[in-house]
């Protein structure tokens, strides 16, 4: 890691802004599969990103808190290309997927994404939801899909309701679906923003459980959430963002029993 800090800081910030990071040769065993450098990021004159710099390892479940409105899902959603950057870039296995030519269809199938509002499609049984991406997009024989679906749906705990319609399902079962859905992609990584808020109280357990089984798999994934003891329990770091930067980040001990950065100390204060 350091390595790879040593050499990208041989770019200036401003030829990082202009030319972004290089391509360089990319070792799984060393080198993060994702790397945010001095990240900008403005909608207008509202500069929600200031510089955000961000190492993800193959295996790392990265946990992002902060205040409302501090760039969480902005962050997340440069990093899955759903929004153009003004300077910085994001390195997916060390080539930019912000610059140059970048395959957006495959970027997105290896760097799933799942939203507070799952968006499975109404008019679509379970089965049909899960494996419209691997037919489609990854042209996947239909018996196969339809495999893989129902590996996915036990995975989830959700065996029994391949055939039933999204308005047939309670909240955290529509959202264990839409999980479902993204693993589909067979993806290397898989970001969440904020999965169980939009929930009733009962099912955030169930959709945690499905996302601690995944980081006990070893996926990599990059969370955001308000579920301190989801975070404790299963981040292998937790960054926490406000005022456009990573203010301080660390394991769950370091950042939520040893906080040192005054704007954290205020915000576990609140949502502790
Ligand atoms: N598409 C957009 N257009 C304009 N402003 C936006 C857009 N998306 C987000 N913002 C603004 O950017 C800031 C950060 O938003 P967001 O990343 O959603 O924060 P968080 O997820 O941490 O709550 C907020 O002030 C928000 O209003
Ligand atoms: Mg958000």
């Amino acid at each position: 890691m350091a390595a790879h800090t040593m050499q990208i800081s041989r770019f200036t910030k401003k030829q990082l802004a202009l030319y972004g990071a290089p391509p360089r040769t990319f070792n799984p065993n060393t080198d993060p599969l994702i790397t945010v450098l001095d990240l900008h990021k403005r909608f207008k004159n509202l500069e929600v990103l200031k510089g955000v710099e961000l190492y993800v390892k193959k295996g790392d479940v990265v946990v992002l808190i902060g205040p409302s409105g501090s760039g969480k899902s902005t962050l997340l959603r440069c990093i899955n290309r759903l929004e153009t950057i003004q300077g910085g870039d994001v390195l997916f296995e060390g080539n930019s997927i912000t610059r140059g030519p970048v395959d957006l269809n495959g970027i997105r199938q290896r760097i799933g994404m799942v939203f507070q509002h799952f968006n499975l499609f109404p008019h679509l049984t379970v089965q049909e939801n899960i494996t419209l991406g691997p037919r489609y997009l990854r042209k996947m024989p239909t018996d196969e899909a339809n495999a893989l679906a129902e590996r996915l749906l036990t995975r989830v705990g959700l065996a029994d309701k391949k055939d039933a319609y999204p308005s047939q399902l309670s909240g955290g079962q529509k959202q264990r679906i839409a999980i479902a859905r993204a693993l589909a992609m067979e993806p290397d990584v898989m970001l969440f923003d904020e999965p169980t808020s939009a929930l009733d109280p009962e099912m955030v357990g169930e959709v945690l459980e499905v996302m601690k089984d995944l980081a006990r798999d070893g996926m990599t994934m990059i969370i955001v959430t308000h579920e301190m003891g989801f975070a404790r329990e299963v981040a292998s770091k937790v960054v926490f963002m406000a005022d456009g930067i990573i203010q301080e980040s660390g394991t769950p001990e370091k950042l939520f029993t040893h906080p040192k950065n005054e704007r954290l100390i205020s915000f576990l204060g609140k949502i502790l």
